[in-house]
């Protein structure tokens, strides 16, 4: 009974047991999200995907599953919504911004839930990721993108500085894939892409303490590949220069960056990057990394696992490795 429910997936004990007890209303409701995405983008390369993104009221987040919505994911949005969120310097999304991302994915013919949640909880994520497929049949697709910045010398870094650097951008990655691995698997494998940083690949003296917690992200992601290769589980790492977003264009950012300048804005910073960037340019557009995390998603790196991508007008250049 449960294979006439979802015909397009293999029969699977462990599928059936999350879909559980209750059957008549969970049938029902996955009939109802197939017949949904069915008006979606049916020929779209992830047609019939679920795809879950932490931090997805805006930014990089939203622009990866705008760019999934158009190949026919169906789209979870999983945000802390919460702008004032001490001792972080800029404000996060609000509850207003988490309705219009959910807007915009709606607009685009897709299936789109949200859920107002924390990344440093694991039981916020499973219980989001458990709604997800209680709704639409499976989970396939994560990015693990949710994360906060710093910016300041070492020594200026505070106690609760660093907490909560480390347990959103490293402690929240690894919950989110805690959470999500036992639905990947029922699906047969799937895909984690995890948003790392340039700030990654060398030392920085502006956002050093940040840039370590990515460091920690690419290690992360290569032991999550290596854990869960077998289980058709891929894990990647995207790793972005400066994107135009909130957690870039904000006074705390742009002055660490321009100290002698009054008042710099994001143009500034970026036409001070471009001078000496590879490419000539100084920033990218959530678009431009987006586009990264789609190839992840894809047909296209099917064998491939432990990858880090830089997206950084050529920065990757200047890298050791
Ligand atoms: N913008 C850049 O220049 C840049 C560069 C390299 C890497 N990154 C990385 O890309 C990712 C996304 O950044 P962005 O630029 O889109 O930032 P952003 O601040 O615009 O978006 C991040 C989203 O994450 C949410 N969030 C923050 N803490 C959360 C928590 N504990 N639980 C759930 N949601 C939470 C915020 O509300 C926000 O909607 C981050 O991991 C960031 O470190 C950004």
């Amino acid at each position: 009974m449960t294979d006439d429910i979802d015909t397009d997936r293999p029969a699977d004990p462990t599928r059936r047991m999350a879909l559980g007890g209750g059957l008549g209303a969970a049938a029902a409701a996955v009939i109802g999200a197939r017949a949904a995405r069915a008006q979606n983008n049916p020929s779209g390369d992830l047609a019939g995907k679920t795809a879950f993104i932490t931090g997805g009221a805006r930014g990089i987040g939203l622009a990866s599953a705008e760019e999934m919505a158009k190949a026919g994911a169906n789209i979870v949005l999983f945000d802390i919504a919460t702008p004032s969120l001490p001792p972080v310097a800029y404000a996060l999304s609000s509850p207003a911004d988490l309705a219009a991302a959910q807007a915009r994915i709606e607009a685009l013919g897709a299936q789109c839930m949200t859920y107002q949640g924390d990344v440093r909880s694991l039981e916020d994520q499973q219980v989001a990721m458990q709604q997800a497929v209680d709704r639409f049949g499976s989970l396939d697709i994560v990015v693990a993108n949710a994360g906060v910045g710093h910016a300041g010398p070492i020594e200026s870094v505070t106690a609760d500085e660093i907490s909560i650097l480390y347990e959103t951008n490293v402690g929240g990655y690894y919950k989110t894939t805690q959470a999500a691995v036992p639905h990947l698997r029922n699906a047969g494998g799937g895909r984690i892409i995890y948003i790392s940083s340039g700030l990654s690949r060398t030392g920085n003296g502006i956002f050093g303490s940040y840039g370590a917690t990515k460091w920690a992200v690419n290690g992360f992601a290569k032991t999550a590949a290596l854990a869960y290769g077998r289980d058709g589980i891929l894990c990647n790492v995207v790793a972005p220069g400066l994107v135009r977003t909130p957690f870039a264009d904000n006074a705390a950012v742009l002055s660490a960056i321009l100290p002698d300048a009054a008042n710099p804005t994001f143009d500034d910073v970026s036409a001070a990057i471009a001078s000496g960037s590879t490419l000539g340019i100084g920033h990218h557009e959530p678009e431009d990394i987006a586009k990264a995390v789609m190839f992840f998603t894809g047909e296209a790196s099917r064998q491939m696992t432990g990858e880090i991508m830089d997206v950084s007008y050529g920065d990757a250049a200047r890298s050791v490795a």
